[in-house]
């Protein structure tokens, strides 16, 4: 079987996300029911953080354990990676010592010229660009509570940043819409998205009618990881961006509210949203476990026949 990575949404097909899914449910019930199920003994994931994480980090090392196999966290502060080795070095390395790696570091082509070196699977835990596995746990979360997301509409309220750019590529993957809106200056740019098209997406320039009739309701920081030294001007730019409760009584009913986490109550989400009863953020956060857990079975032995 060739190397498969996943370092970007789009790498894996509708059939692919279907098979995820649903082997992420079967994965996540035997779990809940602990039963030991160790598909992965003796296989060895490292994890590389170039930026900081709590969720990336404990889903991934949680769940690789879970499965049977073992994991190994390296950061730039203690490795050689901090101090100048070409990436495609430390690829030909890590990868002749463990059997699958997962990368958070900061622009998308770091992870590409990792992977073009490497001898195992590459999954991208979050670049400048992207964060496939969030939104991989995201659709999981929404299946779980409304169903098949194909069809439905997600309103993206915020920064057009790697969360956003994933949840557009899923789109065109998966058949649905988004509904974005941007402050000005902060809009979608379609190549560094990876999107074919816009069939899939339109944008709004006032985020009350992104979010009018949407079925998901979703935002992130405004200032991400890398892009601190924007803080006090994004402040400002994106001061009318909030999710609040007016914004979600213009959304669908039983519309859910999403966040990859972390957080911050007032800026953009108020906290009687994430705090209250539209928001599934804890099951969220926590579906990043079960549906990596797939992702790593996937990459590393293909499709299973349920037992
Ligand atoms: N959502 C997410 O990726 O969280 P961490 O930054 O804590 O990993
Ligand atoms: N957009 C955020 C996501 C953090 C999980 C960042 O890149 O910092």
């Amino acid at each position: 079987m060739s190397i498969r990575h996943f370092l970007q949404f789009n790498d894996l097909s509708r059939d692919e996300l279907d098979y995820i899914f649903e082997r992420a449910l079967w994965i996540k019930a035997q779990f809940k029911d602990y039963q030991q199920y160790w598909p992965l003994t003796d296989r060895t994931l490292v994890m590389i953080f170039e930026k900081a994480s709590t969720r990336t980090r404990l889903s991934f090392e949680a769940g690789m354990q879970q499965l049977g196999g073992s994991a190994i966290y390296l950061n730039t502060r203690d490795s050689q990676l901090g101090r100048g080795e070409p990436v495609e070095d430390a690829a030909q390395v890590i990868s002749r010592m463990s059997d699958i790696v997962m990368i958070r570091t900061f622009e998308q082509e770091i992870i590409e010229r990792f992977a073009a070196n490497s001898r195992v699977p590459v999954i991208n835990g979050l670049t400048n660009e992207y964060h496939p596995c969030q939104i991989l746990a995201d659709i999981l979360t929404f299946i779980e509570h409304r169903g098949p997301i194909q069809g439905k509409t997600v309103a993206w309220i915020g920064d057009s940043n790697n969360v956003c750019n994933t949840w557009l590529q899923a789109a065109e993957v998966l058949d649905f819409n988004v509904h974005v809106s941007t402050p000005p200056g902060y809009e979608v740019e379609q190549e560094r998205a990876g999107l074919y098209g816009h069939a899939h997406y339109e944008e709004f320039a006032d985020p009350m009618e992104a979010a009018r009739g949407a079925d998901l309701v979703t935002t992130d920081v405004w200032t991400s990881m890398g892009f601190e030294a924007e803080n006090e001007e994004r402040m400002r730019d994106f001061a009318d961006w909030q999710v609040d409760a007016d914004m979600m009584k213009v959304a669908a009913k039983d519309a859910l509210f999403m966040h990859c986490l972390p957080a911050h109550r007032g800026e953009e989400v108020s906290a009687d949203v994430i705090d209250g009863p539209h928001s599934v953020v804890w099951d969220e956060a926590e579906n990043r476990l079960h549906v990596q857990k797939a992702l790593l079975e996937f990459l590393l032995l293909g499709r299973i026949n349920k037992a």
